[in-house]
Order: C-alpha cells, then structure tokens, then sequence
C-alpha cells in the first residue's frame, strides 16, 4: 500500500511533466483504473485518442487499442505499460487470409472489429467496436459482409441485420470460455440474479443472457437497473466500475476464469516506469497507419 501511494504521487509529477493523459480499457488491473484520467470501453478510449489534446497517451490496454490510437493520433507519442500485452483474437486473422476472402467475394465490404492489427485495418473498409457493430453494419452501402475477426459476435449481430455476414473464426479465449454450465450453475446459487452478458460469447451461452450488450451498455444497464444481483458475462475487471457504479448491488462473476491475461500483463508500476523512460512506444508504420485511418475515422462518423 506505502509502495503504491509513492507510485501513484510519482505518476501526478511525471503526467504533469510530460503533458499525458492515462487511458484504461475496465478491464484493467484496479490499481489502473484507480489512477486513470478516463476508464472505458474500446470505443469511448478510441473517440479521446482522437480529440485529446495532451501530447502523449498512455495506453492502458492491449496493444490493438494503442495501435488505433496512435493510428488516430498519429503526432502524439503513444505508450503501453507492456507491449507484451496482446490479443489472441486480433491474432487470429491474417493479411493473405483476408485479401483471399475479398477477392472470393467481390462485392462485399470488409466490417473489422477493432480488435485487430494495424494491417488487417489498412484491408478494412470500416472498424467498429462492439458497441457499435449493428449500427456500422447498417450504415454500410453493400448486401454482404466480410466480418473479421470474431465468429461470436458476427453471429450475433447477424441476428440484427438483414445484410449477410461472411464470418471469419476467429473467437475472444476469455469470452469463449464461458459455458452453458457455469451460467446454469450460477443461475442456483444465486436465484433472482440476471445474467448480462458480452456478446463475444458463444452464441447459446449469449442466448441464456438477460442482457446482451458490450461492457459499456453492461455498465449501464447494470447501474440503471432496479435489480439488486447480477451475474456478470463478461471480463472480471468491470467488476471495478460496477462496483463503483453500485455499491450496493452484488455482482457474481459467471466463471473465475473470466480474466484476461494480457490486459493483466500491466500493472502501476510498469505504468509509472513508461512515463520515466517513454518507453515502450507504440509504432505503426506511416504507410500502413495512413491507409488503416481511414476505416477508423470512419467508424467514429457513424452516428
Ligand atoms: P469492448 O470494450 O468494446 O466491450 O470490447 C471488449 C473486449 O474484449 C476488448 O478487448
Ligand atoms: Fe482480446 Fe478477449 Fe482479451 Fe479482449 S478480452 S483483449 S478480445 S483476449
């Protein structure tokens, strides 16, 4: 605790010095989210990497979302705590697999789903998050759709479009993991709760949900509920915010085995070290991060 109270004194100094701004993803460690000047979601961190005026952003996430910044702010100096904190499903899709799927269907748009590197971005037509997915979707001039990467989430908001989806398999390894068994089971143990859940999930365990939506529209609907216990579907680390939102609610997280590694790969004291050092830096190479703008900047128009 006397460590952390020293960090976090250090961490004022050093963001008054180098003119910073702190962004962190919920699902962050709490010792982040305590520090950070804004908590969010994919979409919501994306909009103030793009309209911030400090000189550099730190980066609280995985390294796709330091990447969309950067890319979106192309002059600041983008930092990440550790930039071994990855993505396994932006990893799942390549530049040769997709170029493949686009010339097998000429016609269709290519829909990527901001968990993705830089260069299946520069293939893409528009980003969106999940929080935005069905509106994007719609907002799109074409009958088909190239969906990447994520199986999950493409079958759901193919539920809620009437343009066809052309899905790549790509899945969320946190997201996945979450069965029919442990939401029956949780369902016992705490009888009147409601299940809300992330649509990376599989699809029927997405069926069981009381609520469907993305961490934001979870935090939401969570706060502005009249019901008093929750069983959450998604990433352990909104338990923060949710906790913060409603103290007085219980909040049971569906498995122990909804965390994600990589975003707990940092920690504050690797954040107050890439404020020393600035380092690590986000790179995205000039070429690449101009032609993967566009489908960002995109996505930030759809209204
Ligand atoms: P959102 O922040 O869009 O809900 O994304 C979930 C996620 O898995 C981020 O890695
Ligand atoms: Fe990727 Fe899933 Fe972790 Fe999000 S929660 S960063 S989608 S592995």
């Amino acid at each position: 605790a006397e460590m952390n109270r020293e960090l976090r004194e250090r961490l004022i100094t050093l963001k008054k010095e180098r003119n910073a701004i702190i962004l962190a993803h919920y699902y962050q460690r709490d010792e982040i989210q305590e520090v950070a000047d804004f908590r969010g979601d994919s979409f919501l961190l994306a909009q103030k990497a793009a309209s911030t005026d400090a000189e550099v952003i730190v980066f609280c996430g995985v390294h796709f979302m330091g990447e969309s910044a950067k890319i979106l702010a192309p002059n600041k100096t983008v930092l990440i705590p550790d930039e071994r904190a990855g993505c396994p499903m932006a990893d799942m899709v390549n530049v040769d697999g997709l170029r493949k799927m686009k010339a097998k269907h000429p016609n269709a748009k290519v829909v990527t789903y901001i968990n993705s590197s830089a260069e299946i971005k520069a293939e893409t037509d528009i980003c969106c998050t999940s929080s935005n997915a069905v509106k994007v979707i719609n907002s799109v001039d074409a009958d088909e759709i190239i969906w990447v990467p994520d199986k999950n989430l493409g079958h759901y908001v193919q539920q809620h479009t009437d343009k066809k989806l052309i899905i790549w398999e790509g899945y969320c390894n946190t997201h996945d993991m979450l069965t029919i068994k442990d939401v029956i089971e949780m369902r016992a143990l705490h009888p009147g709760a409601e299940f809300v859940v992330h649509p990376e999930c599989r699809p029927e365990v997405v069926a069981m949900g009381d609520f469907v939506g993305s961490t934001t529209a979870i935090l939401d609907y969570c706060k502005n509920s009249t019901n008093k216990k929750f069983i959450v579907g998604t990433e352990d680390g909104t338990g923060y915010q949710l906790r913060l939102d409603s103290p007085d609610k219980e909040f049971h997280f569906a498995t122990k085995f909804l965390v994600c590694p990589n975003m707990k790969v940092n920690n504050l004291k690797k954040l107050v070290k890439c404020l020393e050092t600035m380092q690590p830096q986000i790179y995205v190479p000039p070429a690449i991060a101009d032609q993967a703008r566009t489908s960002l900047e995109r996505m930030l128009q759809v209204k």
